[in-house]
């Protein structure tokens, strides 16, 4: 069974503002300006659509591609955009684990809260495609659910983790059950940390990362 966040569309934003005011909002938001001058922009798994309605406006030259697979919201994101802005945005009601991608397309990439709901292999899979599909000197905006490295700041996480897995897991069928090491397999992937906020005491990140312009090639031989 794929899983599924049609039953939390309607729902979603007074949830999160219930569990964690609007921190959620201030960590998709922090860095979204980074992408201001990015003509081409890869969303997955936009969500009710309230990152691409500010997403529009910030790079007003971008198309953007919107890959989801909650067909709710994709409704709920659409209703956001008024007509000029919709006309850049392309919504692909699709999995974006086997969507497929165009060949060095984006120079800007999202992922808000999105990468957290994969198991490790599935992020990895997940950031080779997109990675692909990247255009060289591109943008990845991360954001996610973190772990702090120690202290009390770890074990409230882990607390609110376990909460957001078990209910995710009951209300959307996630397979998930733990947060996979996405930075570093963006790191992995070639992508380097370019800036970091964090909010809730660790628990929430928001990550630039770029792909380096010029990958070397192998020294020439004397
Ligand atoms: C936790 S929500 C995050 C939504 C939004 N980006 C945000 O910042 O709140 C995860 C989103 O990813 C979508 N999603 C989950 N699995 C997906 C998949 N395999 N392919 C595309 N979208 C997916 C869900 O429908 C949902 O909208």
């Amino acid at each position: 069974v794929k899983a599924t966040f049609d039953r939390l569309a309607r729902i979603y934003r007074s949830l999160e503002f219930l569990a964690f005011g609007g921190d959620l909002e201030r960590a998709r938001f922090a860095l979204l300006g980074r992408l201001s001058r990015c003509r081409s922009i890869l969303v997955l798994g936009e969500g009710d659509g309230r990152c691409l309605q500010r997403l529009v406006r910030l790079a007003p030259q971008a198309r953007i591609d919107c890959v989801e697979l909650s067909a709710a919201m994709i409704a709920q994101a659409s209703r956001r955009l008024a007509p000029p802005d919709r006309a850049r945005v392309r919504f692909h009601w699709a999995d974006a684990r086997r969507a497929p991608l165009p060949g060095g397309e984006y120079d800007g990439i999202a992922t808000l809260f999105f990468l957290d709901c994969f198991t490790p292999a599935e992020v990895e899979s997940l950031v080779g495609r997109a990675t692909d599909a990247a255009a060289p000197g591109a943008l990845w905006l991360f954001a996610d659910f973190t772990l702090p490295q120690r202290g009390w700041q770890r074990l409230r996480a882990r607390a609110w983790l376990a909460l957001l897995y078990g209910f995710f897991r009951l209300t959307t069928g996630l397979s998930a059950r733990r947060l996979p090491p996405s930075e570093a397999i963006l790191t992995a992937a070639g992508w380097r940390n370019c800036e970091t906020c964090q909010f809730q005491a660790g628990l929430l990140t928001a990550s630039l990362y770029r792909r380096p312009a010029l990958i070397a090639g192998p020294e020439a031989s004397p």
